[in-house]
């Protein structure tokens, strides 16, 4: 499968060049605003995947859904308004959209849905997330996916906390908040406490390598490849739903 990268010559753009090859993929148009790539991907394109910036997102993906090529997104922060034209893309061609396109984190969705069911809102669910100096979204997609993972536990779907200042007063029962710590060459890390009267439960996940995310995210585009138009998850790719 010939395939296009839009952020090239970025941290993940980059693991990903290096691993497509083992994984049966050849990548003929590396996209990136830096000086000595392509600016778009050439006719031979048979699909994107996209971890770039989030302004990038919606003229890719609609040029995407035009030319009918599967398209893997793994950037996150994307607005509102952004994701609008990723829904309407959905019609057209099938989607990809992950936060994180790890094997560990995708279980740890699961782990969390199932843990914040038996424990229920009794247990405060506080999640840290740390990265990287660089990452310039906060908090992580992976932050956001634990929280709706735990809300949907609950059976709830939930506004959630973006960190703590000044005087708040005392934590409401149910609410979900979300910290994101930022520092050093961190490649991801994630918590989740459930903090009961008595005990606490936490459940962390730590990338140790960029190839995580990349090795799924290549995988997430062959499984796309001759789907029917629609969003899919990383759940959906590795059979967890
Ligand atoms: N879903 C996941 O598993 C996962 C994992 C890691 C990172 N990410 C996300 O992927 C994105 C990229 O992360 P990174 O660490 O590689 O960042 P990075 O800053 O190292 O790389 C981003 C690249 O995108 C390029 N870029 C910016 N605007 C562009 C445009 N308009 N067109 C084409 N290229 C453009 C930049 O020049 C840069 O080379 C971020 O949104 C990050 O949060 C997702």
């Amino acid at each position: 499968m010939k395939i296009a990268i839009l952020g090239a010559a970025g941290r993940m753009g980059k693991k990903l060049c290096e691993l497509a090859p083992g994984e049966g993929l050849e990548v003929v148009s590396k996209v990136d605003i830096a000086d000595g790539y392509d600016r778009t991907w050439s006719p031979e394109t048979e699909g994107v995947i996209d971890f770039s910036h989030h302004t990038a997102v919606p003229p890719a993906i609609t040029t995407a859904a035009a030319q009918g090529l599967p398209y893997v997104i793994g950037t996150t922060g994307l607005t509102p308004d952004e994701q609008k034209a990723v829904d309407a893309a959905t019609a057209k061609i099938p989607v990809v959209q992950s936060g994180n396109y790890s094997l560990g984190v995708n279980l740890l969705l699961a782990l969390v849905r199932r843990a914040a069911s038996v424990l229920g809102p009794e247990y405060d669910v506080e999640i840290t997330e740390m990265h990287h100096r660089h990452k310039k979204d906060a908090p992580s997609g992976t932050a956001l996916m634990l929280a709706k993972s735990a809300a949907a536990g609950r059976g709830a779907t939930g506004e959630f906390l973006y960190g703590r200042r000044g005087d708040i007063g005392e934590r409401p029962v149910g609410e979900i908040a979300i910290h994101a710590l930022r520092g050093g060459s961190v490649v991801g890390d994630h918590t989740v406490m459930f903090a009961g009267e008595l005990e606490r439960v936490e459940l962390t996940h730590k990338a140790q390598d960029r190839a995580a995310f990349a090795a799924g995210a290549l995988k997430a585009l062959l499984w796309a490849k001759g789907r029917t138009p629609g969003i899919y998850t990383m759940q959906d790719v590795l059979g967890l739903k």
